[in-house]
């Protein structure tokens, strides 16, 4: 497995490989990589000829006072993993390669990246973006894969990619979760073990919501009240939103339906969590 951290060396395999025919398939992440990210690597291998997997801990996506500094780190874990998941190479560019002296140039995705995670951290979804920009033109995938977890980055990169007409088809691959439902996230691995314990709140409030709705539950009001109840049941956890929006505009709705997707957020001591669901859908 090649290791690159050039951006121009990184365009010249990918312009090689495009002569050559093959279809580059991309999975970008921060690292400290666990089978979520495996997931999408397997599905990136059925869909390139070279599956690239970058690895890039992006200063710009953070705000101030959060985790960037903490943000939980293992060059060579992630090595061993990405190879094992069938990874011909990986992009690992430095802060400094991706961020010149200089830099002044912003990819921003108005009104998507607003509410939700966009609320609580203002800034985040341009950093995301524009990072998201900038790794496709260094690596030029025909397909870039990305987790549901989070689901709001999706829609933002999916938003960002037809309205700039990139070439590149973008993929949303199923939440993996522990067997005991918590959903997979390189920030679990902050959670103390009682922490780890509260943190399964998260899965059971997006089951109860989908009983409420099954059971004829039809507006945001009531169930969010069932969710409330289940998160506010479990002590040391911090509710930063509940929320039942459109899963293709993110926008609100009155009633809900099959695609309705249910979004949360959470702090459970110092850790940010996020989970969703949509109503209608099993995982
Ligand atoms: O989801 C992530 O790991 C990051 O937000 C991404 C998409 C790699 C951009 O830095």
């Amino acid at each position: 497995m090649k290791i690159i951290t050039s951006i121009a060396e990184m365009q010249q395999v990918a312009r090689v490989a495009r002569r050559e025919g093959g279809r580059i398939a991309l999975v970008p992440t921060m690292g400290y990589l666990h089978d979520g990210h495996a997931s999408l690597m397997r599905e990136g291998r059925r869909r390139g000829e070279l599956l690239v997997t970058s690895i890039f801990i992006n200063p710009t996506q953070f705000g101030a006072g959060e985790d960037f500094d903490s943000y939980p780190r293992d060059f060579a874990g992630d090595t061993v993993l990405a190879a094992a998941a069938g990874v011909d190479l990986i992009f690992a560019p430095t802060p400094r390669e991706m961020y010149p002296d200089g830099y002044q140039t912003w990819v921003d995705v108005a009104k998507i990246s607003l509410p939700l995670c966009g609320a609580g951290r203002p800034g985040h979804f341009r950093g995301v973006a524009t990072v998201v920009t900038k790794l496709f033109n260094a690596v030029q995938p025909d397909v870039a894969l990305f987790g549901k977890k989070d689901f709001q980055q999706l829609a933002v990169i999916r938003r960002m990619t037809a309205d700039l007409n990139l070439p590149v088809e973008i993929v949303g691959m199923p939440i993996v979760r522990e067997v005991d439902g918590v959903a997979m996230s390189s920030r679990n691995a902050y959670l103390s073990a009682e922490e780890r314990q509260h943190a399964l709140c998260l899965s059971r409030a997006l089951t109860r919501a989908r009983e409420m709705y099954r059971q004829g539950g039809n507006t945001p009001a009531v169930l969010q009240a069932g969710v409330l109840a289940v998160l506010g049941a479990e002590s040391g956890v911090a509710v930063e939103y509940v929320e039942f929006r459109h899963s293709g505009t993110l926008e609100e709705v009155a009633t809900v339906g099959d695609d309705t997707l249910l979004a949360l957020a959470v702090k459970i001591g110092k850790t940010r969590l996020i989970d969703n669901c949509i109503l209608g859908e099993e995982n």
